[in-house]
């Protein structure tokens, strides 16, 4: 089987594990600061925070910006559903704004029209590594709504030369399974804004605010990451640059094979990809997923179209979300892949995408 993900960790990244277990701190120790320290300098921002997922992450940015009841909070309707799920769970309102079909990305033009007195935020996401276009993302809001980045795919990836991540007022990653850098579970939210950096810090410690435990000044959560999972993620983060230029390879083994026989995915002229996913756009989708499968090659829908989801059921509609919702398709992406594999999985499409007729590239 031809796996969809694997995570790049060997040697280092037991060995950091092994050498936090012999110091008996198992949370909080001095990996947490270690890994944000790099986490920072990666995103280009003063500060980073490590919590316990990308959830964790926009949960808390939302709620240190004191957003709340009578809020709202606007948000693709192409996403992971958990960059809706935070705001509603906060109290406000997740007001979802259609993406654009070819970057799945959210439709900036629509982001302007969604505006009201009540919008408080953003929460932009750079889908599986692709750089929201920030600069009319800016200019379609008024200066007082905060802009979030839901950067989970996207640490690495860059935005005319500036990280993601470090674009906007907080940005959010996550540390799962499929992402660039893993944690096994794992997020952090990163931000230039120091008063915002501490209220999440205290929000992350259910709402202490170390050294002085005396009081509790608001309510908080557990949503810390243990020194064994930060130990994880550091070998990985300090060689970020090695791992996004093996699987930028890839993706050009993938474009170099499919361009023409499907939608292939890149960035805006002069942006970098994260490449947290390869995700192609394909007809019917249905078929492909089969004939992976039974090439034996682990294959994946994009994401959600959050308006088809019981908890959003009456948002839409929501054509480009439909329209990327039906037709994407996450191919395998890791560094073990090899060109053999990438042929196969060429192979295995070529029936199903013979007659394709559609857009060439998605960006
Ligand atoms: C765009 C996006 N936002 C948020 C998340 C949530 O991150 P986590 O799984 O670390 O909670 C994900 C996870 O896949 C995601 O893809």
């Amino acid at each position: 089987m031809i796996r969809l993900a694997w995570p790049d960790v060997g040697d280092a990244e037991a060995g950091a594990v092994a050498d936090v277990l012999a110091t008996g701190h198992l949370t909080m120790g001095p990996k947490v600061p270690e890994f944000e320290t790099e986490l920072a300098r990666a995103c280009g921002t003063e500060h980073a925070v490590a919590v316990s997922s990308g959830t964790a992450a926009l949960h808390l940015a939302v709620l240190a910006l004191g957003i709340g009841e009578g809020d709202e909070v606007i948000v693709p309707a192409y996403t992971f559903p958990a960059t809706a799920n935070v705001v509603a769970l906060a109290g406000a309102r997740p007001v979802l704004v259609d993406v654009d079909a070819r970057t799945m990305n959210i439709d900036v033009e629509r982001v302007a029209a969604a505006v009201t007195p009540r919008t408080r935020a953003v929460l932009a996401v750079h889908l599986f590594g692709r750089p929201v276009d920030w600069e009319q993302l800016e200019a379609a809001v008024p200066e007082r709504v905060a802009l979030i980045e839901d950067a989970a795919g996207a640490l690495g990836a860059r935005r005319r030369g500036r990280p993601c991540g470090g674009l906007g007022m907080l940005g959010c990653l996550s540390f799962h399974p499929r992402k660039v850098v893993t944690t096994g579970e794992g997020g952090a939210v990163v931000t230039s804004d120091a008063e915002i950096a501490d209220a999440v810090r205290q929000l992350r410690h259910h709402g202490w605010q170390p050294p002085d435990l005396r009081d509790l000044p608001r309510p908080g959560l557990n949503y810390r990451l243990s020194d064994i999972l930060c130990a994880v993620g550091l070998p990985q983060v300090r060689r970020l640059d090695e791992l996004l230029a093996r699987r930028s390879r890839i993706a050009a083994g993938y474009e170099q094979r499919l361009a023409g026989a499907v939608a292939t995915p890149r960035a805006a002229d002069g942006d970098v990809h994260g490449w947290q996913a390869y995700v192609v756009q394909l007809e019917p989708r249905a078929e492909a997923l089969t004939a992976l499968r039974r090439a034996g090659v682990e294959a994946q829908i994009g994401t959600y179209a959050l308006h088809r989801l019981g908890a959003y059921a009456d948002h839409g509609p929501f054509p480009g979300a439909d329209a990327a919702y039906e037709r994407a398709l996450a191919l395998p992406l890791h560094a073990r892949l090899t060109d053999a594999d990438q042929d196969r999985v060429a192979e295995a499409l070529r029936p199903v995408t013979s007659g394709f007729r559609g857009q060439k590239h998605l960006g």
